[in-house]
């Protein structure tokens, strides 16, 4: 078993140090039945009813297809998420995580780990202008979450307790809870207030301006339409880089609406927290000194494995009254060293060390080694925007200024685009074009492009965060989008 181990741990080492290039598929496309199939004739996918144990070579076998067959997400033409590209490093440090297996809940089974990510912590808060506390038995300002819907939740549970702490013993009472977010952010919100009872009929959605950035008077107005309408304001979740078109919500204006109004402010930094990093692009988080709790996924941007998502709270005291227990058989209030417990102060158990990673990527590549990452994928959008801005052939559908670049491929009947002339049948076959090169990219193993509705209109998405990513690649995906796309529209002609 140790021998099986050791082979299948080459196998992945070969894949970290020697990822695939340019040069190889980005996936070696395969349908769910061809995968089965694939398995079927050698260990099988299915854990039989009385599954023997397989000898060595048919599971390095199996390794090996899950390796082919999987999506190369370093690959540098893979584009599909807020994620790509894990730094080398990181999967190491989650590696030696998982090899020193503990739970990030106690000190006494995670010592190094919970004075780790303490600093992290604190690196990370005091990043973003909170008042941090060096002191090494100093209450942490946060917590580690596995991803960022989780830390949207924490937040808005600790959001409600401030405004109404008997919640926490008494369960939701019927009364009308509300919560303001764009209409552009991330579903974490809605899925948050259905879990804490609050229902999805309690997240207001707030409007945005042409690049994806909530209306700071449209919130204003809804929070007094809210009011109005006999509903209790609670909190503004504010995204700073939206998931698809990365557009940062006015934080400062926010703040001024939130501390008005009383209401907590909690900043989706998931994707965009990391401009902090940049002292260029810092400045896209202005204001976020004011909020009351940030979320901030260092697997999204920073080459981490997933997941490492980082909840900063201003007020690190407020952690404990929402979520402790007191449970007598881990925290026991005599042991060694119980106050560094991160365990009463989050909702999960067992908490995986997503700390490792990111600490052992922060200090392999240093601060100026993260600031040139977040600037490089900046570069890569403001190149692509250049790009897309001389050719004919595409339309940007949203001005941006950050890593995603959201745009269609034009067909020459349609070139200038004007979406508001464009009649029918060709609307939907412009629609249903992204959609199409997409799925012939997928077959062919060329890109992985992420396609959402923008505007109305499905589009295609780039977005950068790759340090493998260069001009050249970005060049060669707009010409072999071209490519497709002259071959589809006329596949779709009548
Ligand atoms: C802006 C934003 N917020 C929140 C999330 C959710 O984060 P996670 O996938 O870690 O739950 C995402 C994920 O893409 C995101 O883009």
């Amino acid at each position: 078993m140790t021998e099986v181990a050791r082979r299948i741990a080459e196998q992945a080492m070969n894949y970290v140090f020697n990822p695939p290039t340019a040069a190889d598929p980005v996936i070696d496309y395969a349908r769910p039945d061809e995968l089965i199939a694939e398995f079927a004739a050698s260990v099988g996918l299915a854990i039989d009813p009385h599954q023997q144990a397989l000898a060595a070579d048919a599971l390095v076998g199996a390794c090996q297809t899950i390796i082919d067959r999987s999506m190369h997400t370093t690959h540098p033409r893979f584009f599909n998420q807020n994620f790509a590209g894990p730094e080398p490093i990181a999967v190491v440090g989650d590696w030696l995580a998982a090899a020193l297996n503990t739970t990030n809940a106690t000190f006494e089974v995670a010592p190094v780990f919970t004075m780790m990510e303490r600093t992290v912590i604190t690196k990370m808060a005091g990043l973003a202008g909170y008042p941090v506390d060096a002191a090494a038995n100093a209450l942490p300002p946060g917590i580690l979450c596995p991803g960022g819907s989780s830390g949207t939740l924490h937040a808005l549970q600790l959001a409600r307790h401030r405004l109404r702490p008997d919640v926490l013993h008494t369960g939701a009472t019927g009364e009308r809870l509300v919560v303001f977010v764009s209409d552009t952010a991330h579903y974490a919100t809605l899925k948050s207030a259905a879990l804490m009872g609050l229902g999805l009929q309690a997240v207001i959605e707030v409007d945005t301006d042409e690049n994806g950035a909530m209306i700071a008077v449209a919130l204003e107005a809804a929070v007094t339409q809210a009011r109005a309408e006999g509903a209790v304001p609670f909190a503004v979740v504010a995204t700073a880089g939206t998931t698809v078109t990365s557009a940062f919500d006015p934080l400062d204006l926010i703040a001024d609406t939130c501390e008005a109004e009383g209401l907590w402010l909690h900043v989706d930094g998931c994707w965009g927290g990391s401009a902090l990093f940049s002292s260029q692009h810092a400045g896209l988080m202005e204001g976020v000194h004011r909020s009351d709790s940030l979320i901030w996924n260092l697997h999204k941007m920073m080459g981490i494995t997933q997941q490492c998502s980082v909840l900063l709270v201003k007020d690190p005291t407020q952690l404990a009254p929402v979520f402790s227990t007191k449970a007598t058989y881990i925290f026991q209030a005599d042991k060694q060293f119980g106050e560094y417990d991160a365990g009463d102060r989050t909702f999960h158990c067992g908490r995986r060390v997503d700390v490792l990673k990111a600490w052992l990527t922060w200090k392999t590549f240093g601060d100026d080694g993260f600031a040139d990452r977040v600037d490089h994928g900046v570069a890569l959008a403001d190149h692509t925007r250049s790009k897309l801005n001389e050719r004919p052939d595409f339309a940007v559908l949203v001005p941006g200024s950050f890593t995603n670049v959201c745009f269609v491929w034009v067909p020459p009947e349609l070139r200038p685009l004007e979406m508001a002339t464009i009649a029918e049948p060709d609307h939907a076959r412009l629609h249903s074009l992204a959609t199409r090169i997409k799925a012939r990219m997928q077959h062919d193993g060329t890109a992985m492009i992420g396609v959402q509705p923008v505007n109305g209109i499905n589009a295609f998405r780039l977005l950068y965060m790759n340090r493998k990513v260069a001009t050249g690649d970005v060049d060669a995906v707009l010409d072999l989008i071209a490519d497709y796309g002259e071959q589809e529209w006329r596949g779709t002609a009548q």
